[in-house]
Order: structure tokens, then sequence, then C-alpha cells
């Protein structure tokens, strides 16, 4: 084996790499870019093991399917994993180790909420333990690094990639990032517990046209920078270890060619050290694209813009030594793109402890401090959308229930449409959650979600708790709707129950956020479960029977309709909304409002926010101010409140949006007790991408207010000096 600087863990890493680097041959550099699957690998054992011993790969992606969430994956095999690394480290020329990927985006065999429902629970600290905790899970079956988290700004609930979204703000977008980015990789790099994160799918692909997967995109430069890309810019300064360059064409390049992006700005601009993924065959895309010809020009066009990484087709393998003899790529890329992929192999320890010790699972996978994770952040992922007469939490004195409805006994369906490695039969069911944390009282059920002997169980109950939702099936990765409704059925099911004159508690597993007519109508109370894991069923009966409370706030808007989409709580405030106040009105036959607005979720007791006031009105562009209030539990029971900060700044250099959240705090109080909060305002609260192209603070009057929904008043006024 090859000894020298890069082998001394006592090196600063920028050495180490340069010191490897110096001894590579080209075509050992190239493999490193390469990433493959070796399908069938008892198969083609023999011939994956010469490419590895002639390093041929820098990476191997866990997966036999680019939909590999919903398809499914071959479990982890750590004897086969460590075998393949054995022989990169024992016998390929330097012992380069080969980086393992999969996606583990929320759950590994503890299965977390899906992250458009972890977003609800505006509580990153809580978000960051957990995946934290799936970090350790994945990584004790050999997985060294996950494609996640994903960033993509989401306006358009029909794409089925909403469920992988933080949703439609920005900020909550950067905070949950910065969580992920922190949970999976540890506060340092290199734990063995941990996993090189994956900020994805860089950047805008949430745009994608009509909702349809992979749809062109069209954002705008000034949409991009003050919406799109702050959460990747949160990613980078959270020390993410690698990007994912989306499929999507935006405003006619498509972004896995977009050296304006990647290079010039992810990687220079920032001056972010982390490696760029293609995504799978997004390379192969660029011809689909029409901007490149062959697989040469597709090659030449993703290096150039900054993709070190090829995921699967095999184009940089065949192409990049060819380019470089040409002249039409300097070695220096070359170079550069081996240097990073480098640092994060040996960011992540893998020279130290490339191997995963078999015996690690048995005692981490489903450890219950992971499962008590797991039932806190379900809990606090729920967003309760209507809770008429305080039906929620359910009396105590009722005593027989009838739940229905295609969730009530579900399993698959909980763990979502990115889920490789959760197993269904330790799936916590609705039924068994409820029968298990009130065993004195009674559960019935009927054999069939949808026959009409639902009607006949209901009858015989006190209260109908209806269990509804779409299946995983129904989104995810190429699966979208046309038409934003509850599958084929519920709406009938929920009007059919809702006839009965009983208390209704709809209870929605959907994955996303859909709006239902027959709920609105006939359920006393709607609680928006989403997709909530392994640990779903305790969970729900928590909160359904009081034994925790709801806290979530929607981080997408509800529409009324399909037709109101793209709606969003940030939208640009319109000129003729303010000339034409009085006569404005946007659609004929339906009101300009959504059905529920970002930021809003109900809890089981009351709060109030006095005293709102800033610590000066004015403020220089590089001073702070504090913005204070005092919160006040005013019910009878236990809660917590999100405290939510919003601006808006009436008069710029280009027009903003009305509002927007920069700060928000999530404070438990027992009742008739009050807690102070404070957000402190500096540059960063204020500024944006403005006409001069850069990030800046304008002077001027800006508008601020807490509240608990993005409805909240904005009664205060803070003053920025020229300086
Ligand atoms: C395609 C998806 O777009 C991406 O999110 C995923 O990480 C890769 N497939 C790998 O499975």
């Amino acid at each position: 084996m090859i000894t020298g600087v890069f082998r001394d863990a006592s090196r600063p890493l920028a050495e180490r790499v340069a010191d490897l680097l110096s001894r590579m041959t080209r075509e050992e550099k190239i493999g490193q870019l390469g990433q493959v699957r070796m399908s069938d690998y008892e198969k083609n054992r023999s011939a994956y093991l010469d490419g590895v011993r002639a390093g041929k790969w820098g990476s191997r992606i866990l997966a036999e399917t680019a939909w590999a969430g919903d398809g499914g994956a071959s479990a982890l095999k750590v004897e086969q994993l460590n075998e393949i690394q054995r022989v990169a480290v024992e016998e390929s020329r330097l012992g380069i180790p080969i980086l393992y990927g999969r996606d583990v985006i929320y759950g590994h065999r503890t299965v977390f909420p899906i992250p458009h429902s972890y977003a609800a629970s505006f509580n990153p600290d809580l978000v960051q333990r957990a995946l934290s905790a799936v970090a350790a899970e994945a990584s004790s079956e050999g997985v060294h690094w996950t494609f996640s988290p994903m960033l993509d700004l989401v306006r358009d609930p029909r794409w089925g990639r909403v469920i992988e979204s933080p949703g439609e703000d920005p900020y909550l977008s950067s905070r949950m990032a910065v969580a992920a980015v922190r949970g999976f990789q540890g506060e340092q790099f290199g734990g063995d517990k941990s996993l090189l994160a994956c900020a994805k799918h860089f950047a805008g692909y949430g745009g994608a046209e009509g909702g349809r997967d992979y749809d062109t995109t069209e954002w705008t430069d000034n949409t991009l920078h003050n919406m799109i890309l702050p959460p990747f810019r949160a990613a980078a300064k959270a020390g993410v270890a690698s990007m994912m360059a989306g499929f999507n064409d935006l405003g006619g390049t498509p972004v896995s060619s977009s050296r304006a992006l990647m290079r010039d700005w992810l990687k220079g601009e920032l001056d972010w050290n982390g490696f760029i993924v293609s995504d799978w065959g997004s390379i192969f895309d660029l011809i689909g694209h029409g901007v490149a010809g062959d697989e040469r020009a597709a090659t030449l066009r993703a290096f150039t813009a900054g993709i070190d990484m090829e995921m699967i087709a095999g184009f940089y393998e065949r192409n990049i030594g060819a380019l470089i003899d040409s002249g039409e790529m300097p070695a220096t890329w070359l170079d550069d793109a081996v240097s990073r992929i480098l640092l994060a192999k040996f960011r992540a320890g893998l020279f130290e402890h490339p191997c995963t010790d078999p015996s690690r699972a048995a005692t981490t996978l489903r450890h219950p401090d992971h499962v008590a994770l797991a039932v806190e952040l379900a809990t606090q992922s729920m967003v309760l959308l209507k809770n008429k007469n305080n039906s929620l939490p359910l009396a105590p004195t009722l005593k027989k229930f009838a739940v229905l409805g295609p969730y009530a006994e579900a399993r698959r369906e909980h763990l979502g449409s990115w889920c490789l490695d959760g197993r269904p039969n330790e799936v916590t069911s609705i039924l068994d959650g409820l029968r298990t944390a009130a065993p004195e009282k009674e559960f019935i059920t009927a054999n069939a979600a949808f026959s009409d002997a639902c009607v006949d169980v209901a009858r015989q109950a006190e209260c109908v708790i209806l269990c509804v939702g779409e299946s995983h099936l129904r989104n995810g990765e190429n699966k979208s709707i046309a038409e934003l409704a509850l599958p084929p059925g519920q709406e009938q099911l929920i009007a059919a129950l809702g006839g009965l004159g009983l208390s209704l508690i709809v209870v929605d597993c959907s994955g996303r956020y859909l709006p239902s007519p027959a709920a609105e109508a006939h359920a006393s109370a709607i609680l928006h479960a989403g997709c909530l894991g392994t640990e779903a069923g305790t969970a729900i009966a928590r909160v359904l029977l009081g034994h925790a409370y709801p806290s979530g706030k929607l981080p997408m808007t509800i529409p009324r309709s399909t037709g109101q989409i793209p709606l969003y709580y940030n939208r640009k405030t319109v000129g003729k909304t303010v000339t034409f106040v009085d006569r404005y009105r946007g659609y004929e036959e339906q009101l300009l409002t959504p059905l529920y607005r970002f930021g809003y979720g109900l809890g089981y007791t009351t709060f109030t926010l006095a005293n709102q006031q800033l610590s000066a009105a004015t403020m220089s562009a590089d001073g702070a101010v504090t913005l204070r209030a005092t919160l006040t539990n005013t019910g009878a029971r236990a809660g917590a409140e999100v405290v939510q900060f919003y601006i808006c700044d009436p008069v710029a250099s280009t027009s903003r949006p009305g509002r927007e959240l920069k700060g928000f705090q999530r404070v438990e109080l027992a009742p008739g007790a009050s807690r102070v909060v404070t957000f402190k305002i500096t540059a960063a609260e204020l500024e944006f991408y403005g006409a001069r192209f850069h990030w800046e603070v304008e002077p001027g009057e800006f508008r601020l207010g807490l509240g608990f929904d993005s409805a909240a008043p904005l009664p205060l006024t803070l003053t920025v000096m020229a300086s």
C-alpha cells in the first residue's frame, strides 16, 4: 500500500488532498468522477471488483433505479459493501475508498415524517436531532452519503415531489436546510455515525410548469436569488458536503449545464468547497433538452458548468480524457473536481474507517431513543386545520369510536414515497396506535375501507375517526396530479359519514396539503397528519386523545381549488390591488384568499401576544435592533405556539413581497404562563437581491410584526438610515 502525507490523519485536509492528487494518474482521477450502480452484484461480482481494483469509480449508488423510493431498492448488505471496500483500499494502487451513496431522505429503519411534514414542526432543533438518528442508522449499514436535504422551493402542490420539500418559504427552508446538514453530517465531519449530506436539486426544479415533473422552469433572476437560492446558500454556509444538479431547464439553460449557477455562483461567488453530483442521468438529459448533440458535447457542457461527479451514465468516464487532450477543457478543472471529491472522502473519515462494523446495526437500528424522537417529531409535524366546538382532543366521556377509511389500518403508506429501508411491519397503524394508547376504550372498524358497511359501523359508535389520504404511490418523483383533490371516492366517503350527524374527525395522511370540500362541510375537526413514518399511529393517537397537543403550522398555502395555483403567501404586491382597492376582484367565481394560509395551525389552547415593541425606531444598515413581545397561554391547557416574525419593505428598488417570514420561535407554555420572545433584526433580515443585482439593505422604512400565521398584522415601523 502506498503511504504518504495523505494517510496521516493529523495533517490538514488540504495537504492530504494535494498529496494524494499529486500521486494520481489521469485515469485514476477520471475514475473518481464516476458513480455506478453495481446492479446484479453477485452475477457481475468479478467484473465489478476488477473495476474497483483499477480505480474506475469513485462512488457507488445503492439503488437500482432512479425511483428507488417508490419502486423499492435492495436491502443493504454490509458484508458486500465491506468486500468491495476492502478491494478498493487494499488492492487498488492508491487505496482510495469508495463513497457509498443512498437516498436516505427522512428515515432509515426508524422512519421520521417526510420533509413536507417535518417542516410543519417549525422546530429545526428537533429535525436536526431526528436526522442525526437517521444518519446513525444508515451509517451502521454502510451508507456514507445521503442525497438529502431536498431544498426545492415549491408553489404548485400538483407536483408530486412537494412531499420532499420544506415548502414555499425561503426562510423556513433555509432553517430546515441548516438543521438537515448539521443533523446528517454532525456538527463536525468524520464521525462514523454521520452521513455526508447533499443539498438538491440545484436549482429551481420545484418550479416545474403545470406541476408536471421534470418540466421546464422559468424563474426570473429576481425570484431565483430572493426565493430559490437562499436555502442552498444556507446549506453551503452550514458546510454541506455536496449538492446535486437538477434535471430542469431554467429559462433556456438546463441547470446541469449552467456554468453561471454552479462554477460561477456556488463555487466562485460563495466560495463553497463541496462537490456537485449530477442527478440520475441529468447529463445524459442535456441531449434530450437539445443543448448537446451527443455524449461528448453533453460532457463538455456539464463539466464546464461545474458538475464534479456523474451519477450513472458513464459519459465522464468515456469523454473527459479526450476533451482535455483536445484542449476544450483545462486539466486544472479535472484536478479541481477530483480534489473536491477527495476532500469529501477525507471529511467522511473514509481513509480512517473505510469499512463498517457489521455488528453495529443490531444495536443502532430502531434504537429506543430514535423511536422516541420519531414519535415526538411526528407529533409536532401534524397541523390541526379545523376544530369546531373543540371536538379535539376527544372528550374523555366518549367510549366507542369507529376508525374508518383507507388509512385506518394502513402501514406502508405512512412511510411516504422516498423510503428505501423502512419496514411496513414496523409501522404502527392508526387503529393500533389508538388501541394501545386507550385500552379502556372501544375502537371498531370495517373490513373494507370503502364498503357501505362503513356507514353501519359508524352508526354503532359515538364518534367517527375517518382516516383518509393519498397513498405513497400517488406522489413523489414522476407522480403529479392534475386536480388538487383527495383520491377517488374519499370525498364521497367523508360526505356519507358526515351525513350521520355524529362527530366526524377527519385525519388526512396525504403527503401534501389538499383541499377537501367534503371535510370542510362535514368534519368537526380536520387533522392534517401527512406521512409521519413508522410511529405515525402512536403520534396520531396521542394528539387525538389529548395525550399531546398539535402545534404544527402549514409550510405551504392550501388553495381553495386547483385554479388558484400558484398561490403563496409571499407574493409581490400588485399595483391594481392598491389602486383598485375596493374593486379588485381577482376571480369572478372564487375568493382570492386561500383555504388555509401559510403558517396557520391550531392547538388545544389559546395564545395572545402583547406589547410588541422595537428597541429603537431607527437603525443603520450594519446595526441591530431587537423586537420583543410577551406571549401568554390564555387557555386552560398546555400548548406550543410558533411566534412568527414578518417584514415588508413597502418601497424598494424592485417590487417586493407583501410580507416575508424572517424569524420564528416555537414556545411551549403551561396554562396562564407568559414568556418574552425576542427577535434580533440585522442586515440579514432586511437585505434582498435588488435592482443592482446583489444583496443589500436599501435605506427606508420597513413594516414589521409578530403573529401566529402569515396574516399577522405588521404594526411596527423601522427606519433604516442611509449610511
Ligand atoms: C433521481 C432523483 O431526482 C434524486 O432526487 C435522487 O436522489 C436520485 N434519483 C438518486 O436516486
